[in-house]
């Protein structure tokens, strides 16, 4: 085989970012045991910034990008891998560390590729992408939840960012697999899409994080994942502001954001009266690690100087209405014999 190929070259030096088709030779590979032909790659949003300025992605240029590939081996020094074999490599900093996929053949480390399954072709492999790949990441981890950790069956999941590659893919997989898929999303005009992807029912976006409010406003303490705390923080802020101006002005806005009389009363009266001396900031956002599944950043969102009793609400509601039932049944059982 010839020793030059063709290849997206990215270069940097100094201020000055370049990338061009150039046709370059096999030396280029430094590191590596198995030389594949690519077939396919696709086109990742980490693609797009590494195309962009590298994105600080890239740690040495010249860079050959693509953060996945499927193809088929040429060469092969590690014997699970022989010449014709299909194979699909996707993340592992293909493409920012190591050579990517945007080249007509790449040299890689036989430890980060694997075998095309039978039951799918190199061109089925990159259509689902390093997206659809983590879209089937959460679906399995959902999957093991419900049948290693629970024990029982999930029915509802929701899925944000539902029209975007990892969502649309995970409304697709999740319906398949049996559930109930809620789709949260921001695009009123994609909600055909979402139903014939699956999707039961469809929230707006708005609608999830005007619920999330009204939670951390009843319990005091909410987790969630890192960017929705981050997105949450401001308008929380904002409502504790609203609330402690006692206006008719005020009073409808907040009834209007939050939809909830209990959560408009509670922002009035409780928090307006605890926060009366306090200038600002009546939120904090505390990282709380990586998910299981999925290893989203993860944070709890609280309020300063929280209720402590707050989270215990519907425990207490539930314990409240068991002891009037029982309270009932005994002026019944009282009114029965007498
Ligand atoms: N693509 C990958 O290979 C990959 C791999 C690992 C992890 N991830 C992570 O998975 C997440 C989604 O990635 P993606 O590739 O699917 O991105 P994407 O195609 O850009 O989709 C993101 C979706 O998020 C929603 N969105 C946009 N702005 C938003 C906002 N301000 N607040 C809430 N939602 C907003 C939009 O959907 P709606 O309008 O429908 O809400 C958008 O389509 C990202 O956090 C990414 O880092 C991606």
């Amino acid at each position: 085989m010839d020793d030059k190929f063709k290849a997206i070259i990215l270069n940097q030096s100094g201020e000055k970012f370049s990338r061009e088709i150039k046709k370059i030779d096999k030396s280029f590979f430094k590191t590596g045991d198995v030389l594949v032909k690519v077939h396919y790659s696709g086109l990742n949003y980490k693609d797009a910034l590494i195309l962009r300025n590298g994105a600080k992605l890239v740690k040495e240029y010249p860079h050959i990008p693509g953060v996945d590939f499927s193809g088929q081996v040429i060469e092969s020094d590690n014997k699970d891998f022989k010449p014709k074999d299909d194979v699909i490599i996707t993340g592992c900093r293909v493409g920012e560390i190591y050579p990517g996929g945007y080249s007509q053949i790449v040299k890689v480390k036989s430890e980060l590729l694997i075998k095309t399954p039978k039951l799918i072709s190199n061109k089925n492999a990159m259509i689902l992408g390093t997206a659809g790949f983590t879209s089937l990441l959460c679906a399995f981890a959902i999957k093991a939840r419900e049948e290693l950790l629970l024990g029982e069956k999930v029915n509802e999941v929701l899925v944000t960012g539902a029209t975007g590659g990892v969502g649309s893919i995970a409304v697709m997989i999740l319906t398949k697999f049996g559930y109930n898929v809620t789709a949260v999303t921001g695009k009123k005009d994609k909600k055909d899409f979402l139903t014939e992807l699956g999707a039961k029912k469809i929230i707006d976006r708005k609608e999830l994080i005007k619920n999330m409010l009204n939670s951390l406003i009843k319990y005091e303490q909410i987790t969630t994942t890192l960017p929705k705390a981050k997105v949450l923080k401001p308008q929380a802020d904002k409502i504790i502001t609203l609330g402690k101006k006692n206006s008719l002005q005020n009073t409808r806005m907040l009834v209007s954001k939050l939809q909830d009389m209990k959560s408009t009363n509670k922002v009035k009266k409780t928090l307006a009266k605890r926060y009366e001396s306090r200038k600002g900031g009546y939120t904090r956002i505390i990282k709380a690690g990586f998910r299981y599944g999925d290893n989203a950043p993860m944070a709890v969102i609280e309020l300063v100087d929280r209720d402590i009793e707050a989270k215990k609400v519907d425990k207490i509601k539930k314990e409240n209405a068991k002891d009037k039932k029982r309270i009932k049944g005994r002026w019944f059982m009282w009114a029965k014999y007498t």
